[in-house]
């Protein structure tokens, strides 16, 4: 069975803001996901972050809980947690390449309200594209 866990964090000091902290994260993400054949996809914007990771149980709970001990973001909230029937994401890390346009296109000035409808929406949207 899979799941797909959608969350929303807050980013500390320069998490999200500069192409180091992005790389950095993404290199382990994408050699961690991979290894635990999750698939996920993240979007920065002005400090506040939004992930949608999938895979088996076991795995996304492993993750969570490194997720919530990693001191580049806090205040970690599930949107969303509940069984899929199939995967709606391919690669083990994707990075949003143009937040502030998809935002637009859910009304969103910013994700701090992000709800996991929007993110569903963002993820179609983003397939679309
Ligand atoms: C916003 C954010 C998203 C992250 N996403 C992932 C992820 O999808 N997969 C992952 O393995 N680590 C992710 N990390 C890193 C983990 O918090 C943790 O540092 C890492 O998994 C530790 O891996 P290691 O035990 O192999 O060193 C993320 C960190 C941040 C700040």
């Amino acid at each position: 069975m899979l799941y797909r866990v959608i969350f929303a964090s807050e980013a500390v000091g320069s998490t999200g803001a500069s192409a180091l902290s992005i790389a950095q994260i993404l290199g382990v993400s994408v050699a961690n996901n991979r290894r635990d054949h999750i698939t996920g996809c993240m979007m920065f914007h002005r400090g506040h972050i939004l992930q949608v990771v999938e895979g088996a149980r076991a795995d996304l709970d492993r993750l969570l809980r490194r997720l919530r001990e990693d001191p580049r973001h806090t205040a970690l909230r599930i949107l969303s947690d509940a069984p899929i029937a199939a995967r709606r994401i391919e690669h083990p890390m994707d990075i949003c390449a143009d937040p502030t346009r998809l935002l637009e296109r859910v009304g969103l000035p910013c994700l701090s309200q992000v709800t996991a409808n929007d993110a569903d929406v963002m993820l179609d949207l983003r397939r679309a594209a």
